[in-house]
């Protein structure tokens, strides 16, 4: 076994506790519990050890990560480790008094999401009265803090068609990028998959509205665009390959190759409580299970983009097809790729489905 190269970014979840309730929520269903929670400590610990194996950035991420008192403890800790800091908020609790105190704890960056362009649909998917006008309110104070900001556009089917209106939002807070992401269908998002999936139509007009603007933004606006997996004909690289770049530590301390990955069966997921994070990612069954290109199946194993999307995404192949080790069904070289597009269009076509709400019980 020839030893992994290191890691590139730690996605820290702080706590699955959030003021939002939104349906496309990537958390798992059974969220994690505060009295499980890390203490400040641990991260500490565990921040450090990011830094020694080589860790460049840390995304300090929940749940809504402000929901922790010690966050400008943790951003400093980070800092003087040496890691870039970005924190990854729903900004409805984010003051400027807050903004300055990370920023002097060294905070670089942060990304806010917005759930649609206009108040009454952003706060209709959030599930929170007000939350439109506190983002703006607090993407306008991340700027004048002097502290760089990403807009993210969750773009599902209730907003895909203001894709215009999430650009002019995003030049009119001062964003220096945006990144306009479709559901991703893990967690709360799966279970809300049919309520939330465009339609081709729909996904056809965002896809040459975000064309026609990209140009005139150079400059101006950084645009990351990630497109619906379903309608693909090839998968997205998940993660930058299981196991390659990217470590996700839960609130808990459970430390997994992707924030969906529990969901595998028969992985069991070690822990910063019981191990040291460089011991994990070097050698633990879980990251070793789908690293690299030793577990592929045909046609994967052969494919000349198996080391460009490494196989897809392990998570969705096992929830398309009912199995993490299959070709991800995305690509349309797998046998089931066909039924992919079907499903979407299925889904798509049921415009009454309601939401199940993101909710800690
Ligand atoms: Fe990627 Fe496998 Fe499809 Fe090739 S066959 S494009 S490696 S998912
Ligand atoms: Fe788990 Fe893609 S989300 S591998």
């Amino acid at each position: 076994m020839t030893a992994p190269e290191p890691p590139y970014a730690v996605l820290a979840e702080l706590t699955h506790r959030c003021p939002l309730a939104c349906p496309y929520c990537s958390n798992p269903l059974e969220l994690e519990t505060r009295a499980g929670e890390l203490d400040t400590d641990s991260w500490k610990r565990v921040l450090i050890e990011a830094a020694e194996i080589g860790v460049l950035q840390v995304h300090f991420s929940g749940g809504e990560p402000c929901a922790r008192t010690d966050l400008e403890a943790l951003v400093e800790h980070a800092t003087q480790a040496g890691l870039y800091t970005n924190l990854i908020t729903s900004a409805v609790t984010l003051d400027r008094r807050r903004l300055d105190r990370l920023k002097a704890a060294g905070l670089q960056h942060v990304q806010i999401s917005f759930q649609d362009t206009r108040p009454e649909g952003n706060d209709r998917v959030a599930g929170f009265p007000g939350a439109h006008e506190r983002k703006r309110r607090a993407a306008r104070d991340v700027v004048a803090a002097g502290l760089a900001l990403t807009v993210n556009a969750v773009v599902h089917r209730h907003n895909i068609d203001h894709a215009d209106e999430f650009f002019d939002l995003a030049l009119d807070l001062g964003a220096g990028r945006i990144e306009v992401a479709n559901v991703q269908y893990y967690g709360w998002g799966l279970l809300n998959r049919a309520a939330l999936m465009p339609t081709r139509d729909q996904l056809l007009r965002m896809d040459a509205v975000v064309r026609e603007r990209i140009p005139g933004l150079k400059g101006r606006l950084v645009v990351d665009y990630v497109v619906p997996d379903y309608y693909a004909h090839r998968p997205k690289a998940c993660m930058g390959g299981w196991g390659r770049r990217f470590i996700n530590i839960t609130p808990s301390g459970k430390v997994l190759p992707c924030h969906a990955a529990e969901t595998i069966p028969g992985l069991a997921f070690e822990t910063v409580r019981d191990r040291p994070l460089g011991a994990i990612w070097r050698d633990s069954p879980a990251f070793e299970r789908f690293r690299g290109t030793g577990w592929m199946p045909p046609p994967c194993r052969d494919c000349d983009r198996r080391e460009i999307d490494w196989g897809g995404c392990r998570c969705q192949a096992l929830a398309l097809s009912g199995d993490a080790a299959a070709t991800d069904p995305v690509c349309e070289l797998a046998t089931d790729h066909a039924q992919v597009a079907a499903l979407a269009e299925r889904e798509a076509a049921r415009s009454d489905e309601p939401f199940v709400y993101r909710r800690h019980s």
